[in-house]
């Protein structure tokens, strides 16, 4: 395995930068061509991501064929074929994402065999409400040996409170939905732009999904869905990863094609604390003097509230502003072991469960530090960047689940970072 070598101290980043497809669009997105039975689906503007081989296995396990053209960012997949109903446990098991196959093979299908995905570093990361959701609409659910079943003759529209407005669980019962018979009414459903992406597609598909975007969605059965082609939304994540590298270094950067309406949230923070954002038309430009820069508070939430997978890379740049600031993580229960890492290399925090104070400013040092998801991996490295001398970030394989070429784009930059073989002496 790979680790990342940053020279730090005084990089100010500055030039454009290139934004990719959305790594938490395209993997649902991938699992929605599983329900059409004519024609072929082509997804362009694909990241090429580790997560995203890892879910075309996943759906070529059920005898779908699945073609990724890198050099083309395309995905072309035929489904027209019969096709299995038991998603294979070697690849559900690398991603717990895979579990949104559930809905569309049940409702394909009739029945659909998928294990339970694993739990990950930052939370246990329940499936309930996507079986109570498949259950309200007729479906059998059991779990056994680590497997879920789910048997449904044809799965009929129901109403269906969340209890929390899950990703998942919304996208994974709406393409349920969009075969059932009736209408389907998605109540308290998750609200993120990934969502409002699925719904575009499975439109185009020939279903009829309403509301996606607002906590209500509406979702009328279709008889069967076909092919269609589709551009995966730009990654607000990523997008917003560079702003905060851009305003932690003093920057001026262009992050080409983000989308200002995708990072409302995260640009209102950043402009709080004192970050100059601009809407241009090649995208937003990023500004700051983070010696002028103010400390703000944050809470995590879900759409449009400050999103949570923004949280570890926004307490990097906590680190680097005077004063006390406060990140509140609400939507997962372990999500704060970036900052235990950033500890070794001076900064100054208190954790309170779901409450982290952190007096920044210090002059931080470089260290070795290890990541332990995909978000705190990039939260260590632009830590890197500001701290004095050399840090190592280890345990790259969560980093290559998200982003692309990560360091090449910051090297462009003009951070001092190099990424090389875990066994160099780096
Ligand atoms: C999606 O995960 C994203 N992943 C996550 O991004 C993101 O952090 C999360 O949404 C929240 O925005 C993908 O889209 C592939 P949830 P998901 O269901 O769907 C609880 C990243 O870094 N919950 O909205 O799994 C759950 O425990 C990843 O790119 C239940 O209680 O998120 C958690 O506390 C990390 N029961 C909260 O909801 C359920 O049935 C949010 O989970 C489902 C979820």
């Amino acid at each position: 395995m790979d680790k990342i070598i940053i020279e730090g101290g005084q990089t100010r980043l500055s030039g454009e930068v290139k934004i990719e497809g959305a790594k938490n669009a395209v993997l649902p997105l991938l699992a929605a061509t599983i329900l059409p039975t004519e024609g072929k689906t082509l997804l362009r503007n694909v990241p090429i991501l580790s997560d995203v081989f890892t879910m075309n296995n996943v759906v070529r396990g059920l005898n779908i064929q699945v073609d990724f053209d890198q050099a083309k960012n395309e995905i072309l997949v035929d489904a027209r074929g019969p096709i299995l109903d038991e998603a294979p446990y070697e690849y559900v098991s690398q991603m717990r994402a895979s579990i949104v196959v559930l809905g569309p093979i049940l409702a394909r299908q009739g029945h659909a065999k998928v294990s339970m995905p694993g739990g990950c570093t930052i939370g246990s990361r329940p499936i309930d409400l996507h079986l109570k959701g498949l259950e309200l609409m007729g479906a059998e659910i059991h779990q056994e040996g680590g497997d879920i079943t789910a048997k449904a003759d044809k799965l009929k529209g129901a109403t269906i409170y969340m209890d929390f407005p899950s990703v998942g669980a919304t996208q994974n019962l709406m393409m349920a939905a969009t075969l059932a018979d009736g209408v389907t009414v998605i109540e308290n459903a998750a609200r993120e732009p990934e969502i409002v992406d699925l719904a575009i597609l499975l439109n185009k598909m020939g279903a009829d999904v309403k509301g996606a975007g607002t906590e209500t969605l509406t979702i009328t059965g279709v008889k069967e869905l076909h092919g269609a082609e589709h551009d995966v939304v730009q990654d607000r994540i990523e997008a917003g990863t560079f702003m905060v590298a851009a305003a932690m270094t003093s920057g001026n950067v262009l992050i080409k094609d983000a989308i200002w309406e995708h990072n409302r949230p995260l640009l209102a923070k950043l402009m709080e604390m004192g970050v100059k954002a601009t809407e241009e038309k090649g995208g937003i430009r990023i500004q700051a003097n983070r010696d002028q820069l103010k400390p703000v508070t944050v809470k995590t939430l879900p759409h449009p509230g400050f999103p949570t997978d923004m949280q570890a890379q926004f307490t990097a740049l906590m680190a680097v502003v005077k004063g006390e600031s406060t990140m509140i993580e609400t939507v997962f229960e372990n999500r704060f072991q970036h900052l235990e890492e950033m500890r070794r290399m001076g900064l100054h925090l208190e954790i309170l469960r779901e409450t982290a104070l952190i007096h920044g400013g210090q002059q931080l040092q470089g260290a070795p530090v290890m990541s332990t998801d995909l978000r705190a991996s990039a939260a260590l490295i632009l830590t890197g960047m500001v701290a004095e001398g050399k840090t190592v970030v280890s345990k790259l394989n969560h980093l290559d689940r998200g982003y692309y070429q990560f360091h090449e784009k910051l090297k462009a930059l003009g951070a001092k970072i190099e990424r090389v073989s875990e066994d160099s002496h780096g």
